[in-house]
């Protein structure tokens, strides 16, 4: 059976799915998922790009913040540091940020102990292929952060990753979006919240939707970041994603919401016509293309200082690697073939417009002060 079919079944089974409850069957359904099935859905072959698709100079960059942070622990006395990458995907930044470690950071490199979380089976039977002799480094490779961290939690483009619900104002008050069926055809329709947690959420922020907007609560995403920062016993997270504070994100700018898909590098977005044959492009052809939502940075960051975690930057990718030396490596000068393909590289990575202001950083801190970070050296600012 097709997912598309399996979804139809549910929907006449058991009613309308939330926004949420597509976007789990859609991506991450344990057989027919589009996340499920393939190791690798990003990069040139893929759907759309990450930055660590770019190149290995994310990974490289991102080594230097790792470092200081490892020495940062070790000089208060830690002996081993654990780098948990979470939505890892095939391994592809680890193994970048493990190549720059042991070349250049050796102490780093001697105590690193790796995880690598992935709820995709088909990506983590890549892993081993694409660590290659960094393997030895892996403590675990599995789907569920371990009890407890010492070190860092990294992820790139895990949030906007996870199922969301999906809400809009009307003249009634708030409503949900949940995905139904028109004869065969998935479309949109509103109804009555799911949960009285959605209403508490834009309370909590204090942020008023007008009538006729809509936008996206990622309830999942708070409650990742929760459980990270209680798992956390000591060290940093590193969240990279698509991501605005809720000022910006619950704002007329963005008032028909984030709800993106990608298939092939071509973009479907929830303004695109909803009549076509197959209904508005997000729901089509589930299992085929993403679906993403540009995350609520202020209600994560709100959720990890609730667990006691302190915020130690939060900004635009660009300023991020810039302050991490971006534009410092000797070799960019250069007038060779590799030079130019990592300014070609470093350019997709921090030009405003691109990968370096619709991605944010965030930076947060356990047990550790209040340390100034090299990644926020060289300006902290949020576009
Ligand atoms: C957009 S991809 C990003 C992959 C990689 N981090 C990169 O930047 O290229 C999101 C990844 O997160 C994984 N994922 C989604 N939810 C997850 C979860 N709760 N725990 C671990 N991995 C998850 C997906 O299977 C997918 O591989």
């Amino acid at each position: 059976m097709s997912l598309r079919a399996l979804i139809v079944e549910r929907i006449r089974d058991r009613g309308p799915l939330t926004t949420a409850e597509f976007m789990d069957l859609a991506l991450y359904h344990p057989t027919l998922g589009y996340y499920t099935r393939a190791p690798q859905r990003t990069g040139r072959a893929g759907d759309f790009y990450t930055s660590v698709d770019v190149g290995p100079q994310f990974g490289a960059l991102l080594a230097i913040q790792i470092d200081e942070m490892h020495r940062l622990l070790a000089s208060a006395g830690s002996l081993v540091f654990d780098l948990v990458e979470v939505g890892a995907g095939n391994g592809q930044l680890a193994r970048d940020l493990l190549d720059t470690a042991e070349a250049t950071y050796p102490e780093l490199y001697a105590v690193t102990r790796l995880t690598l979380v992935e709820t995709s089976a088909a990506a983590r039977a890549v892993q081993p292929n694409t660590l290659g002799r960094h393997w030895a480094r892996l403590a675990s490779s599995a789907t569920t952060m371990p009890d407890r961290v010492s070190g860092a939690i990294l992820a790139n483009e895990l949030l906007d990753a996870l199922p969301t619900h999906a809400v809009s104002m009307t003249s009634d008050g708030l409503r949900e979006i949940y995905i139904d069926l028109a004869g065969d055809r998935l479309v949109e329709r509103t109804g009555p919240p799911s949960s009285p947690a959605l209403a508490d959420y834009l309370a909590r922020l204090d942020v008023d939707l007008a009538a006729g907007w809509r936008g996206e609560i990622n309830l999942a995403a708070v409650e990742w970041v929760r459980t990270a920062a209680r798992r956390l016993e000591r060290g940093f997270i590193i969240l990279i994603d698509y991501g605005h504070t809720a000022e910006e994100l619950y704002s007329q700018g963005h008032g028909t919401g984030t709800l993106t898909s990608f298939h092939r590098h071509l973009i479907g977005t929830v303004g695109d016509d909803p009549h076509q044959p197959d209904g508005p492009a997000w729901l089509s052809h589930p299992g085929e293309r993403d679906i993403t939502a540009h995350v609520d940075l202020t209600s994560v960051r709100a959720a990890a200082e609730a667990e006691g975690l302190e915020v130690l930057g939060l900004l635009d990718q660009s300023y991020f690697l810039l302050g991490l030396g971006a534009l410092d490596d000797p070799g960019i000068g250069a007038a060779n073939a590799d030079a130019l393909k990592q300014r070609l590289a470093l350019k997709t990575l921090l030009v405003p417009g691109g990968l370096g202001s619709t991605h944010k950083v965030l930076l947060l801190g356990k047990q550790v002060g209040v340390p100034p970070l090299r990644g926020c050296s060289f300006r902290t600012r949020v576009t």
